[in-house]
């Protein structure tokens, strides 16, 4: 997979790309992440990139042309058409696991991500082909989100993970909060983990696990357990125990 990533604060990703998973990903050839500074598009000699907004109002405005420009320029190097513009912005629809699952899917996207009060719509209108927001909360820029995004999507690319079950398990991935998860010591401060996990009983450490996850939902996240997922066996299992 290869991302493209256009903004303005380059150095953001230089540590987080670097370590991990993702410097693992990227060692090993499953992706390639490369780095655009939007300011190298500016026109004149003082790279500006922003201006004051039509109609006045506190706060700058991203420029249009420096920002098509970037990713046209990229697009025709590369002779790529047709694949995802993401814009990161806070208007953008909800990022969520099965939108990395989504992500996932192309070998090849495109990251904007914008900054300061906001950016010419025209750039919503006409480059981006998706808009993405990683919460309901205001960041100062779209670096640490595409980042977000990165991270979600890269560890479910196979192969980036040692394990397909990995990525399977993690919580989410089936709508549910993942199970306690415990290591040795087996007592730790008179704390003992639960005799279950000791038992080598596979199939009621599955069960045991299964029931956790629903527990653990419905007591946390008891909105994702109404998308459904259980069947009428552990509706009642739950309706007894919770
Ligand atoms: Cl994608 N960008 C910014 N600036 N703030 C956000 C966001 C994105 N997602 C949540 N808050």
């Amino acid at each position: 997979m290869r991302i493209d990533i256009f903004c303005l604060f380059p150095d953001t990703f230089t540590s987080p790309l670097n370590h991990s998973i993702i410097k693992r990903a990227r060692e090993r050839g499953f992706v390639n992440v490369v780095i655009h500074d939007i300011r190298d598009y500016s026109h004149d000699k003082h790279h500006t990139v922003d201006d004051y907004p039509y109609g006045g109002g506190a706060g700058m405005v991203l420029k249009p042309e420096p920002i098509f420009e970037a990713v046209e320029a990229t697009k025709q190097q590369l002779g790529a058409n047709g694949i995802p513009v993401v814009l990161l912005t806070p208007q953008g629809r909800l990022f969520s696991q099965s939108v990395a699952q989504e992500l996932a899917l192309h070998s090849h996207i495109m990251l904007i991500c914008g900054h300061y009060e906001g950016l010419d719509e025209r750039v919503c209108e006409h480059l981006a082909t998706d808009e993405i927001s990683i919460g309901d909360y205001v960041l100062s820029g779209g670096e640490i989100a595409a980042l977000v995004v990165i991270d979600a999507v890269v560890r479910l690319i196979p192969g980036v993970l040692g394990s397909p079950d990995s990525a399977e398990h993690d919580s989410h991935s089936n709508g549910l909060l993942e199970h306690p998860q415990y290591t040795r010591p087996p007592v730790y401060r008179d704390w003992s983990i639960p005799s279950v996990l000791l038992s080598g009983n596979h199939s009621e450490i599955a069960q045991w696990r299964r029931r956790q996850a629903i527990l653990r939902t419905a007591k946390r996240r008891p909105d994702l357990l109404k998308k459904g997922n259980l069947c009428d066996e552990e509706r009642k299992w739950m309706s007894e125990n919770s």
